[in-house]
């Protein structure tokens, strides 16, 4: 058994500084082997430096996946080199999109990737704005028809990925944990308690990866799935198969918390 801390959204650039070190410590005390991250630490121009102080006080194995957030006021590209540096200089940090399958017990394994919201599912005439296309250097170059065909590119890396991935954990593992940032499926995606409105979806779902983990989940009933993920700040647990389930996370800025202790065997 592997006893599971998941944290999700936590937005540490909202935190008060003695704030986020006491939540720190306090995570560092928990009797937990593993912690899980689902993205949006922080911000880009601080992201390092929280990621560190998380690394040198926890001391556990850290997997983690990074949220929009956390790309935002530098560029995909520079974020990422930059935190592929860092996990080669801090053993105990694991960014899902570098790693393959992580075992975290004999019969219980982790994969993972960011995500991001497709486009796939909702109504994209009707799609809000949200801060991505301003705070991302990347995205800020596109029109509104255009940036969807960006965003339908970052979700099929991520589906692509996490084909890769799932498929060699199924061939070996009876259970297995996924870390993503976006929901994957329009039914594990709620906003501010209700489920998220058609208006919302194209942006809070990563279509192409729900479309992945259904068709492999599908294929191989005797493994089961839980997937842990964020972003809509709004918690829930949605069944998508016997064998599929998602969790949510919620979050509120400036409020660090623990999302959910567990246990895989
Ligand atoms: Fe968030
Ligand atoms: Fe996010």
């Amino acid at each position: 058994m592997r006893r599971i801390c998941w944290l999700t959204d936590l937005h540490l650039n909202f935190v008060a500084p003695r704030q986020a070190s006491a939540f720190l410590d306090s995570l560092q005390q928990m009797p937990v082997d593993v912690l899980m991250v689902s993205g949006d630490l922080s911000e880009a121009p601080r992201l390092q430096l929280d990621l560190s102080e998380m690394s040198a006080r926890i001391r556990k194995p850290i997997y983690f996946v990074l949220g929009s957030h956390d790309y935002y006021r530098s560029s995909i590209a520079a974020v990422r080199w930059n935190i592929s540096q860092l996990c080669q200089r801090m053993p105990n940090l694991t960014w899902m999109n570098e790693a393959g399958v992580v075992e975290l017990s004999p019969e219980t394994a982790l994969v993972g990737h960011d995500g991001w919201g497709d486009g796939l599912a909702g109504n994209l005439e009707e799609a809000v704005q949200l801060q991505d296309e301003l705070q991302i250097e990347e995205l800020t170059t596109y029109d509104r028809h255009s940036l969807f065909s960006k965003l339908g590119e970052l979700g099929q890396e991520a589906a692509s990925h996490l084909e890769t991935v799932l498929g060699e954990a199924l061939k070996k593992y009876r259970n297995i944990c996924l870390l993503t940032h976006v929901p994957p499926f329009a039914e594990s995606c709620w906003y501010e308690g209700e489920p998220a409105g058609e208006h919302m979806l194209p942006r809070f779902t990563c279509g192409a990866a729900g479309r992945v983990l259904y068709r492999l989940m599908s294929e191989h009933p005797d493994r089961k799935l839980t997937v842990l993920c964020g972003h809509t700040h709004s918690p829930g647990e949605a069944i998508i198969l016997p064998n599929l389930r998602v969790w949510t996370g919620g979050a509120k800025y400036g409020q660090p918390q623990v999302q959910r202790l567990f246990w895989v065997p």
